[in-house]
């Protein structure tokens, strides 16, 4: 089966979003580790709950961002991933870890990028006042959330709208957004070449509908 390392910092609804799709049967995959920056994250719990492998290491043991990730990386190669995912992950990744691994990959972030790189996103969409956001997958590059997209969900501002509202709504679409992703590179209909997405678009407006 196809294996897949996640990567988070924090609450994991996301990871969780996977491992329910994995264990309901609409996702053919196998989580084969968790890993975190942060030892407290709820992540690793929720991962542990599934019966997971999950792992945290903190940076402030490292001398160097490239010291902290060449240790994290030795660790998710260690479990042989066909596709890491950074699923709320808040830590930039060193280019030298990223290079080796290009294509393999992969981020979810709360904007319709290349709109709102960056933390705080629902604030930027409001301060904006945008009438339209949403949430992006895409390939982790150097470019700090601006590596190629591969898929993206879109939901309204609606008046009246707080961060926290507006983050609720885009949050309830990157569950399905990230598994349908996922699908797609489990069945091989995914790929970056040289920069560029290749995507079976039919298979993908199939997933986004499950
Ligand atoms: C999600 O909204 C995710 O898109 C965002 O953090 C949240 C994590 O939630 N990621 C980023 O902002 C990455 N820069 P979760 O821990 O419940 O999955």
């Amino acid at each position: 089966t196809y294996r897949i390392a996640i990567l988070a910092s924090g609450r994991g609804s996301n990871l969780q979003a996977v491992l329910d799709a994995i264990a309901t049967g609409t996702l053919d995959a196998t989580v084969a580790g968790v890993f975190s920056d942060r030892t407290g994250a709820p992540a690793l719990q929720r991962a542990r709950a599934a019966g997971v492998h999950a792992q945290a290491l903190s940076p402030r043991d490292y001398p160097s961002r490239a010291a902290f990730d060449q240790a994290l990386f030795a660790r998710v190669d260690a479990v042989a991933p066909d596709l890491i995912v950074c699923a709320g992950y808040m830590r930039l990744i060193d280019a030298a870890a990223l290079a080796s691994r290009a294509g393999r990959i992969i981020n979810i972030h709360p904007s319709l990028l290349p709109a709102f790189k960056g933390l705080h996103t629902h604030r930027q969409a409001l301060r904006a006042g945008v009438a339209e956001h949403g949430a992006s997958v895409h390939f982790v590059t150097p470019d700090l959330d601006g590596g190629p997209v591969i898929a993206q969900a879109r939901v309204p501002v609606e008046p009246g709208d707080t961060e926290t509202s507006l983050a609720a709504r885009v949050l309830a679409r990157e569950h399905p957004l990230l598994v349908a992703s996922l699908r797609l590179f489990a069945q091989a209909r995914v790929a970056l070449h040289e920069d560029r997405v290749h995507v079976d678009a039919r298979a993908l407006t199939a997933a986004l509908q499950l």
